[in-house]
């Protein structure tokens, strides 16, 4: 927690800023073929800078042969034609720019795709390039050199009879790791920030940074005494060697170094570790990431006493001079709204916008978008394919923004890639413009709310009360107090506000209905009601 003082640094435009994660191929079609596209992106700006995020991020759009739609890069300095072209990124980041928004790409640095000139090279031990990737000899028992398994299912090695020897793959047969002990590999991937950093990116969301480095003797994993077959076949072994080394830190330590080259552009970490593990990727003298993404809201039950006892653990693990952040859904993930319901997802917005730090907003939560059905045929998802016994397709998460109710709700003229959510008509961002109390309204509103009161997201964080289905906390800076009280329940609720004698005003509620209602000693909750309270004095 801290000591109500606001942050001594300010002057990073992610600290107040707020992002918006985009998965390109759901988010606009311009080019008329069910998949969305930069250009598409680029028309729908004004969109996003009426929302009020300050920068998005966009999810891989390299040429790729999309064994995993985009995290499978076969070239890292280029657009993939169904995406566009250089020229329409150029023209996307200069008319984001113009309007204020800043850009953030998704850089995929553990594995290449199968078909990257320098995997072709490598298998053949062509061009010095032996040794860019993981190789090795089968167990002298025969089969794979080690026993861990890949996160899609299955085993991580795969042999190339080209070669002679096994090659490791965290994810796909398709996605090779690369080699990061391999300085060529290292001074390579180095470059590639420097490529997109001289064109003018504000930062990089990068994938798996914590896998980078595998322990060196490439031991076998134990064995994890909870796995049930219910579970997904990568948490069958505990991942204890194949990531998170402790070497990773100094790597990442470079890689910024070579962003430092460029100013200090924003470097995101993506991480699903233990909070305790999770800090450590600020680095030494915080010279890790920027954000290290906290994933906890993702993760934790809905329900006060467990979201209260977690937001003070994050506060208070976190380094000196640390930057916290939060995440509520992604490309990856059940949605926010299939996960609490849609009452709830009111208040889980409020949440991530009342919060000390960064937010990131996933495209679509702003409509309540939940779980889509997928029928088989339609599948695309690589790990839902590869696990089907298990519910962890990640298309339900991909499907279309939903515009309008014009044909395919706005997205396309065509046929989209992945079905609209089946109340499209109704949800969509035309239809939620003309609600004054729809979620795309709140969404908005507290965003602008956040930005024209740095107490939200700049000031002190101080828990005041987690249970009973409900959760508050006080934000202060300087002189500006702010109380934020949810009811995570069904159920009214009365609330006792403290200290008597301070009069209180609703800023905001997640009804849309009582800004500006005065409030003295008793606020009244109805069910599932999230309230922002200024403190008058
Ligand atoms: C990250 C991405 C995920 C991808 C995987 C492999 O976890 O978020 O979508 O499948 O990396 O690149």
């Amino acid at each position: 927690m801290t000591d109500g003082r606001p942050p001594a640094i300010l002057g990073d435009w992610w600290r107040p800023g707020a992002i918006y994660q985009i998965y390109p191929r759901s988010f606009q079609d311009s080019g008329g073929d069910g998949i969305g596209d930069l250009e598409g992106i680029r028309r729908r700006l004004d969109y996003l800078v009426g929302l009020g995020v300050d920068a998005i991020w966009i999810s891989p759009f390299y040429p790729s042969p999309m064994h995993d739609f985009g995290y499978d890069v076969s070239n890292y300095c280029d657009v993939d034609p169904i995406f566009g072209s250089l020229r329409d990124f150029d023209l996307l980041l200069a008319d984001a720019h113009r309007s204020g928004l800043k850009i953030v790409l998704d850089f995929v640095p553990n594995h290449t795709s199968i078909e990257h000139e320098w995997f072709a090279a490598s298998r053949q031990r062509r061009d010095d390039k032996s040794d860019w990737y993981i190789w090795r000899d089968g167990a002298p028992s025969g089969g794979p050199p080690n026993n861990w398994r890949s996160h899609f299912g299955g085993p991580a090695w795969s042999f190339d009879s080209a070669r002679g020897q096994y090659y490791y793959h965290a994810f796909l047969p398709q996605q090779p790791d690369l080699n990061w002990r391999n300085p060529k590999v290292k001074a390579a991937m180095f470059d590639v920030l420097r490529f997109w950093l001289r064109r003018g990116v504000d930062g990089f969301r990068v994938d798996v940074i914590s896998q980078l480095m595998k322990d060196e003797a490439l031991r076998d994993n134990p064995a994890n005494p909870g796995w049930t077959p219910l579970r997904p076949q990568i948490e069958e072994l505990l991942q204890l060697y194949s990531g998170d080394q402790d070497d990773i830190h100094p790597l990442i330590a470079e890689m910024r170094g070579v962003l430092a080259e460029f100013g200090d552009p924003l470097l995101i970490g993506e991480i699903y570790l233990p909070m305790e593990r999770l800090v450590a990727y600020y680095g030494a003298a915080l010279s890790g990431a920027h954000l290290p993404f906290n994933f906890q809201l993702l993760e934790t039950p809905w329900q006060a006493e467990s979201l209260g006892a977690m937001i003070a653990s994050y506060e208070a693990l976190l380094p000196e001079g640390a930057w916290p952040n939060w995440v509520l859904s992604n490309h990856d993930r059940p949605r926010v709204a299939t996960r609490v319901g849609d009452a709830q997802a009111r208040v889980a917005t409020m949440l991530l916008l009342t919060l000390r730090g960064t937010p990131t907003l996933y495209y679509g939560d702003e409509l309540g978008i939940g779980h889509v059905d997928i029928s088989p045929p339609r599948i695309r998802d690589p790990w839902a394919l590869r696990e089907p016994s298990l519910a962890v397709g990640r298309d339900p998460v991909r499907t279309p923004m939903q515009w309008d109710d014009s044909a395919n709700a706005g997205f396309s003229t065509h046929e989209p890639w992945l079905p609209l959510t089946p109340d499209w008509p109704e949800r969509n961002v035309e239809r939620f413009e003309a609600e004054p109390a729809s979620l795309l309204h709140l969404t908005r509103r507290l965003l602008h709310y956040r930005r024209d009161h740095r107490t939200l997201s700049l000031g002190s964080w101080r828990l005041l009360a987690s249970s009973n289905e409900l959760l508050a906390y006080e934000r202060r800076s300087g002189q500006e107090t702010t109380i934020v009280v949810l009811n995570l329940g069904g159920a009214s609720q009365l609330w006792r506000l403290d200290p008597a004698g301070s009069s209180f005003c609703v800023a905001i509620s997640t009804y849309c209905d009582r800004a500006g209602e005065r409030v003295d000693q008793v606020l009244r909750l109805r069910p599932d009601e999230g309230v922002v309270l200024a403190v008058l004095g």
